[in-house]
């Protein structure tokens, strides 16, 4: 894909590194408010923050399960709420129905900030709900309940310490003798600190292992889904499901984000079936835009794709992909009759952490229904994401957004 993607990761990550020095606390604020650490304050913090927040997730570098940990970033987590960067949703208000909404409540947002404007007391010992974190920290437990099946790779993968983030894939042979529904695949990394992104796909059925010469990447085939940290697991509803061929592989594809301490990781894939009524077939289909060269310093480079839906069919989730250089992006079903429907409006999103939004219903879309996706790029200096220090042409050629559909025909436009 994109070179300059990577390149961007180290500038990034400099620049994290430098501006990731805690701010000092000021001593002798007076206390001017209700508001406690250990009592609202953490519990608000379990619920949003600590899946990246904490010892063994993404951002262990600056944690946030106790007082003496987040009392210095006091002022930067007032910025960064206050600004809408943490927790990172990128959807909208009003566009669109989802079942997980990961913005933080206006609600919270204010007694965070009363804490932290009235001094940010930190409450009394027995108020902390230390249950409650050790829960969240062992992290062991799945959402969704005992898993059906767990897959896991033969052997731990061993990560340098250092350098650009590496993309790793393991097949993971399922044994199973029939053809199963699966409502719903979650993971678990199992080296929290550095596993940034995880893929999950079928194996193409006609490069199976053990005679393949090809790298367990290269036979990555049709989508099953994505993790990113903080993600929260979901079942498709009922009566929908992804089919899983008999002695089908799953091919786990994970992105490492290296931090300086050489590290093992060795994740788990939990599969979850659906009951054998299920009718239901679900697919990705990516929406890709054609191939463009986006000049340099064009701060507001429209980008357009569609896909037209060529049977009646049901969009359970749409998973934008999006770029350090896009800023904006909207989807929207237009319907045969006329109608129009936004599914979608993503902005100031993060292009590493890309959920799949998850549709609260599934979105019926009839017969000949166009989806149209609209991204507008900032390739100028003006853009803080942009991944070098100077902006250069850029050749554009990658999926704008990814759509689970459900009873969607295998297409050409199927790709990863
Ligand atoms: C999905 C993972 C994730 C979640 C959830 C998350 N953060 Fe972050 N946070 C990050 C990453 C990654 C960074 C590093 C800076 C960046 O890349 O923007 C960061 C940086 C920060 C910083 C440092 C900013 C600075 O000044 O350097 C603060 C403070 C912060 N987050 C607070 C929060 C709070 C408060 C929440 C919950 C409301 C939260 N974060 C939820 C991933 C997350």
């Amino acid at each position: 894909m994109l070179r300059r993607l990577r390149v961007s990761l180290i500038g990034l990550t400099l620049l994290a590194a430098l501006v990731a020095l805690p701010r000092v606390a000021r001593t002798h604020e007076p206390i001017t408010t209700k508001v406690m650490f250990n009592k609202e304050v953490i519990r608000i913090l379990e619920r949003n923050c600590l899946a990246c927040h904490a010892p063994g997730k993404i951002k262990a570098d600056i944690p946030l399960t106790t007082y003496e940990e987040a009392r210095p970033w006091a002022k930067a987590i007032k910025e960064e709420v206050l600004e809408k960067r943490m927790m990172p949703f990128q959807a909208v208000k009003g566009y669109g129905s989802f079942q997980h909404d990961y913005s933080l409540s206006q609600r919270d947002i204010e007694l965070l900030t009363s804490w932290i404007e009235g001094g940010a007391p930190r409450g009394d010992a027995k108020d902390y709900p230390k249950e409650l974190i050790e829960q969240r920290l062992a992290g062991k437990t799945w959402p969704l309940g005992q898993p059906d099946l767990l897959l896991q790779p033969d052997s731990e993968a061993q990560i340098a310490a250092d350098g650009d983030d590496e993309e790793r894939c393991f097949v993971l042979p399922t044994g199973l003798k029939q053809t199963r529904w699966l409502s719903a695949l979650d993971f678990q990394p199992g080296n929290g600190n550095i596993v940034y992104h995880a893929a999950f796909f079928l194996a193409k059925e006609d490069v199976v292992p053990p005679n393949v010469r090809l790298s367990a990447c290269a036979i990555a085939g049709e989508s099953l889904g994505n993790w990113v940290p903080g993600q929260a697991s979901t079942r498709l509803p009922a009566g929908f499901g992804r089919s899983l061929p008999a002695d089908a592989q799953i091919v786990l594809k994970i992105r490492y984000h290296k931090n300086g301490e050489a590290a093992a990781d060795r994740s788990r894939l939990a599969l979850y079936f659906a009951p054998a009524n299920t009718s239901k077939a679900v697919r990705d289909v990516a929406i890709k835009s054609p191939a463009v060269t986006i000049p340099a310093n064009a701060e507001n480079y429209r980008l357009q794709a569609s896909y037209t839906v060529p049977q009646t069919a049901q969009a359970v989730a749409l998973r934008p992909r999006l770029f350090p250089f896009a800023k904006f992006l909207e989807a929207s079903a237009h319907r045969p009759d006329g109608s129009v429907e936004v599914l979608l409006i993503a902005r100031e999103y993060r292009y590493d952490w890309q959920p799949a939004y998850v549709f609260k219903k599934p979105v019926s879309l009839p017969k000949g229904t166009r989806i149209e996706i609209v991204a507008y790029l900032d390739n100028s200096e003006n853009n803080p994401r942009l991944p070098n220090d100077v902006s250069q042409e850029l050749k554009f050629d990658d999926p704008l957004c990814e759509l689970s559909l459900a009873n969607a025909p295998l297409t050409k436009q199927v790709r990863r």
